[in-house]
């Protein structure tokens, strides 16, 4: 369609990804024969059947039990290159991804493994695709405080190739408050500072994570719309949202994409974006993200033209990159 076709043309930045979200069946299996590993699955088709989730917790033990195939340098190049490939035909000309340092080294991959693999294909990606990056290294947030902390020193001699720290994993009963120590580190350490809070938790955990972890960037947010005074707030702090239409159908934090909040946080004046979170489990990557959303709630070009802006707005760019990219 015409609108397609707008989304298309527009210039995007993705926010919020889970680089080992963006695991295919198709490759979890390759990984799983090139390395040994078993996984419950004897092909593509039948991972896909199993990804019959509704909550959170249910696609998380999937996402764990899935990531298990990484094992080498060359494994996480693999990943890395064919998310950027990915969206790059979705016009994405700069991406900020997640990973998890913590479901990799409690495998017995070493962190080194991990970060020379997805630096290096980043790297790649930027001088093949043009598209620039930063990494943000999250902290699981159903492990201690203090192993969080460990994950962050040993992260350090790294520390030229991350820009943030986040916090994800199972929302409930893990509220951000649990990590203020550790968020205060990696304050004094220079790191941008990030959290997924109000997915499935409550308007609180958001205003916990501002004032105890003193976010940058809010992770979903969703909830805080249930709180006027925390919407007021986030607004006037112009804090970035990063929502994830097709993750919140999939985990039921919307019923329907037609009940989706985004274009209500819009008219409440947030700094709202769209991004795919963890695009092989959800069912769709950025582009599909809009997409789906525009047609659920006909956003129109100008609200589209927003979030596309909004997305370098609440990038982690150097401001000459976010000129340069708007
Ligand atoms: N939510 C919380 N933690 C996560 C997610 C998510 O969608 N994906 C990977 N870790
Ligand atoms: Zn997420």
């Amino acid at each position: 369609t015409d609108m397609d076709g707008f989304i298309a043309g527009l210039p995007k930045a993705e926010l919020h990804m889970h680089l080992e979200g963006s695991l295919e069946p198709e490759l979890m299996v390759a990984l799983a024969r090139r390395n040994g590993v078993e996984i419950p699955y004897a092909s593509a088709e039948q991972a896909r059947r199993a990804y019959a989730f509704t909550q959170l917790q249910d696609f998380l033990d999937l996402y764990y039990r899935g990531m298990s195939v990484l094992k080498t340098e060359q494994d996480f190049r693999d990943l890395t290159s064919a998310y950027l490939e990915r969206v790059a035909r979705d016009n994405a000309i700069h991406v900020e991804l997640f990973f998890d340092p913590q479901g990799h080294t409690e495998r017995g991959v070493p962190l080194d493994v991990v970060m020379r693999g997805i630096t290096g294909a980043l790297d790649e990606g930027q001088r093949k695709l043009g598209i620039s990056h930063r990494l943000i290294l999250c902290i699981l947030r159903h492990l201690s405080e203090k192993e969080g902390l460990e994950a962050l020193e040993a992260a350090l001699p790294w520390r030229h190739r991350i820009v943030g720290v986040g916090l994800d994993s199972s929302e409930k009963g893990h509220p951000p408050a649990k990590f203020e120590r550790l968020f205060r580190r990696a304050g004094e350490l220079g790191f941008l500072r990030v959290a997924h809070a109000g997915e499935e938790g409550p308007p609180a955990y958001v205003r916990e994570a501002l004032d105890r972890l003193r976010i940058d960037r809010l992770d979903h947010g969703n909830r805080s719309l249930e709180d006027p005074a925390l919407v007021e707030r986030l607004r006037h702090l112009q804090m970035t949202l990063t929502v994830c239409p097709l993750s919140n159908l999939k985990l039921k934090v919307v019923e329907r994409l037609e009940d989706h909040p985004l274009r209500r946080m819009l008219q409440a004046g947030l700094r709202a974006t769209v991004n795919s979170d963890d695009p092989a489990y959800f069912g769709g990557y950025l582009g599909d993200n809009y997409r789906a959303i525009q047609k659920a709630l006909s956003l129109t070009r100008d609200e589209l033209a927003t979030l596309a802006r909004n997305s370098f707005l609440g990038s982690f760019m150097t401001e000459a990159e976010k000129k340069a990219a708007i």
